[in-house]
């Protein structure tokens, strides 16, 4: 048997008839698919105001250009993609990498030194594969510390923890709608933007005009396969979390698992093992898809300023990925745990 590490859902006939329907009315961009996303999702995170642009790194670049990050210090974490990072150094600002913790998500033990010490304008934590980062510990220190929080959301649409969802907890928070991730449009991102304020600074930045920008907009026909992915997230985040048990149950005392915090959505399905390489190479042997998420850590990729991270160091060569989306079957799933069964036996 073969399991990819990812599969395309395909499409629907009711999204089939919304593409056509774009091509026969030639409204191919700033219509009604776009609009009515917005909406949507707005409503669904509960946030003020969303907008949509064409990747996750934009809509970081933008919600880090509207809070005007030039010459400060932003906190990431230590492990995350490298988009995380990549914008603030894009955007002028000057990353202070962070450890992170057993959830994978920012280590606030070190928050309130960073804060104490060095002069932040702003905090953007990570949802890593879907799990949340410790919000209300961080907003609180953002408070007395006067600092914006910027979520990085890009892996955790529908992640919520004390009610209140991922992207609505920060000032403003940044999604990907890249092809893998829950909600997907194959390209695709958005800034949703909880403090009123900031609204009028993110549109200066994302409309032409006021500043020199570049164009950051996606088609109708991104909107309208999003609006889709967006209508079945919560019966496809029910079957992640699903298969995401049937792991945990199966693997719990062989590898190391990512703490939960909240509702975890899955986008990313990881266990940790000091001899990562080598259940990676025999997974593909067996034909399973396999991932190394990250490989790198975001202060040795770009060189910046850090603490001392020895989570993120032991993560980075311990932690692999398994296939997690709503189309893998139940026999998919036994096979995978069989296989990693077996090699872990033989190690
Ligand atoms: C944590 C994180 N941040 C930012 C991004 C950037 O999103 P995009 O690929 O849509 O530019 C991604 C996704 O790829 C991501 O996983």
């Amino acid at each position: 048997m073969k399991v990819p590490f990812f599969r395309f859902d395909g499409i629907g006939e009711e999204l089939k008839r919304d593409l056509n329907r774009i091509i026969e009315t030639g409204r191919l961009t700033r219509g009604p698919f776009t609009q009515q996303f917005e909406e949507e999702f707005k409503n669904f995170l509960g946030v003020e105001w969303v907008k949509t642009v064409n990747s996750g790194t934009t809509a970081l670049y933008a919600a880090l250009r509207a809070i005007d990050v030039k010459d400060r210090y932003v906190v990431v974490p230590a492990l995350s993609f490298m988009a995380t990072v990549d914008a603030v150094l894009l955007a002028g600002g000057k990353p202070l990498v962070l450890d992170v913790d057993e959830t994978y998500t920012l280590d606030i033990n070190q928050l309130e030194d960073a804060l104490k010490c060095y002069d932040v304008k702003a905090i953007l934590p990570v949802h890593l594969f879907g799990n949340m980062a410790d919000m209300p510990a961080i907003n609180e220190l953002a408070q007395k510390y006067g600092v914006y929080v910027l979520e990085d959301a890009a892996q955790a649409h529908g992640a919520h923890y004390e009610g209140v969802k991922a992207g609505a907890w920060g000032d403003m928070a940044a999604f990907s709608f890249y092809a893998t991730k829950n909600v997907s449009m194959g390209e695709g991102g958005a800034v949703a933007v909880k403090n009123p304020y900031l609204v009028e600074r993110v549109k200066a930045i994302l409309d032409f005009g006021e500043e020199p920008a570049f164009n950051f907009r996606l088609s109708e026909f991104q909107s309208a396969i999003g609006l889709h992915s967006l209508r079945r997230l919560e019966e496809n985040t029910r079957r992640r979390r699903a298969i995401a048990q049937r792991y945990n149950e199966s693997f719990k005392d062989i590898f190391g698992l990512q703490k939960e915090r909240g509702y975890h959505v899955y986008h990313v399905y990881s266990l940790r093992h000091p001899q990562r390489d080598l259940i990676v190479k025999r997974l593909q042997e067996e034909g399973i898809g396999t991932k190394v998420y990250y490989s790198y850590l975001l202060h040795e990729l770009r060189d910046t300023e850090h603490f001392s991270t020895p989570n993120a160091e032991r993560f980075r060569d311990e932690l692999f990925a398994l296939p997690i989306y709503p189309s893998l079957t139940e026999e998919e799933v036994d096979y995978v745990i069989e296989t990693l069964l077996k090699i872990a036996e033989g190690l």
